[in-house]
């Protein structure tokens, strides 16, 4: 039989495909850009005749309907790392949050510590040798499907073909839903004044020739908007977007200085615009791989010079960083931040930098605060953190006191809080 034969026995209309779902079973819904809206809303169709079915994901940039009250009973979302869509619901106990490193959730499938029964993915047209690309989500998406009993894929003709270790076989797939519709994008600009001081602060770190991993939040566009007087910069990051195309076409990357994978462009997923996709679309300079490949701590140091830039929402006198809840309310997830972080700090010429606002709520509350709040998680601890930025300069705390790091967190605070601050650091005895 040919390939076209073997795919076109493949296709089926959406509610077909998710006949196939069982009461019980255990789902991946794949993530980022490259989720699948169509067989995410079909699936939701068939919510009366189904029980106890378990949502697995990470980010989507989608609709999460299955979060919806009126679904309980049926389904039951699982965040390995909290998004928007379904933050309320984790957050009133109606969904499930499992904390884990990005670099470690395909272990998780491929161990069956969480084991997938099905697979919705998207993926884009097969090529002449009958290889479908994973697109713009390859990070976990692809060791969830390759761990999967079933596979349901959309093949949407708008996803791009990316390269690197992100295809799948048509083989593989138990039902094709073909679609053709633009992929979600993110929302561009917009970037506050504090941002940007912090992106120039984290611009004259940064080296000619380094390789950067950008976090997620607002604080990377504003770095990348201040590297345009840079040479020869290289990117292995678990996610870029628009502003790394931007520093292409200007000639500031490259990677021709890159000690890992030379030449290239390492990522697990990507979010932008349009151009954006059309950018990494069949384009050999760009390789997405799995997060335990991206994001692994020891692969990532192999670059030297990586500079790692993640962003947090508290950090506390000593050096803990909160960058997933906000006290016992939780936020997101620890994501890359820690791989990347450890990445760098082994990388030779290595830069493990946090950033953050000095403050939240219209500077009502400092973000450096003597404690983290109770019931925070600590997602950077204070034997692993480096670099602290604010609007207000760089911290510097490896390798320092308490009382150092006490002194040069209140030096880049809010100058609102840092009388406070002194006291309070004072009154704990950590000056
Ligand atoms: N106390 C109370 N509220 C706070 C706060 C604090 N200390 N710090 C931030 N907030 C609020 C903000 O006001 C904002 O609220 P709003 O949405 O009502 O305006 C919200 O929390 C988000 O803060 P913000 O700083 O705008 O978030 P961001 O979009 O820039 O993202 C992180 C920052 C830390 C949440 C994000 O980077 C993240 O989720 N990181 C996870 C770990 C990581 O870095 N992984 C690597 C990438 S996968």
């Amino acid at each position: 039989m040919n390939l076209e034969s073997i795919y076109r026995r493949k296709v089926v209309d959406a509610a077909t495909a998710m006949a196939t779902i069982e009461s019980g079973n255990s789902i991946y819904v794949g993530g980022g850009a490259g989720a699948p809206a169509v067989l995410v809303h079909a699936l939701c169709d068939r919510a009366d005749e189904l029980r106890d079915v378990q949502l697995i994901h990470i980010l989507t940039f989608i609709d999460a309907p299955y979060v919806d009250p009126k679904y309980e009973g049926s389904f039951r979302s699982n965040s390995l790392f909290i998004g928007h869509n379904v933050r309320k619901a984790v957050q009133e106990g109606r969904a499930d949050f499992t904390p884990i490193f990005l670099s470690e959730i395909p272990g998780l499938f491929q161990k069956k510590i969480l084991p997938i029964d099905v697979a919705l993915i998207s993926l884009s047209p097969p090529d002449e040798h009958g290889f479908c690309s994973f697109g713009v989500e390859v990070g976990t998406t692809k060791p969830a499907a390759e761990s999967a009993r079933v596979i349901i894929a959309e093949v949407n003709r708008q996803m791009p073909r990316t390269l690197g270790d992100s295809f799948i076989h048509v083989s593989r797939l138990t039902h094709v839903v073909e679609t053709n519709y633009p992929l979600p994008e993110a929302p561009q600009g917009g970037s506050t004044p504090e941002n940007q001081l912090i992106g120039a602060h984290i611009a004259e770190m940064i080296p000619d020739g380094a390789t950067l991993q950008m976090g997620i939040g607002s604080i990377p566009d504003a770095v990348l908007q201040n590297l345009s007087g840079h040479k020869d910069l290289g990117i292995h990051t678990e996610l870029f977007s628009d502003g790394v195309v931007t520093l292409f076409e200007q000639g500031v990357i490259n990677c021709s200085r890159k000690s890992f994978h030379s030449g290239k462009m390492v990522a697990g997923f990507l979010f932008g615009s349009e151009r954006l996709y059309r950018f990494v679309d069949n384009n050999p300079i760009v390789e997405l791989h799995p997060t335990q490949y991206v994001n692994d701590p020891f692969n990532i140091a192999l670059n030297d010079n990586m500079v790692a830039i993640n962003a947090a929402l508290q950090v506390d006198l000593t050096g803990q960083v909160c960058a997933d809840s906000i006290g016992s309310v939780f936020y997101s997830g620890v994501g890359g931040q820690l791989d990347f972080i450890r990445g760098a700090a082994r990388s030779k010429g290595g830069l493990p930098i946090i950033a953050l606002p000095s403050t939240a709520k219209n500077d009502t509350i400092s973000r450096i605060s003597l404690k983290l709040t109770e019931g925070s998680g600590v997602t950077t601890t204070r034997n692993d953190v480096h670099y602290i930025v604010t609007e207000y300069g760089v911290a510097s705390l490896y390798g320092k006191t308490i009382r150092q790091r006490a002194r040069a967190l209140i030096d880049i605070a809010h100058p609102n809080f840092r009388d406070e601050l002194t006291c309070a650091a004072h009154r704990m005895g950590y000056l």
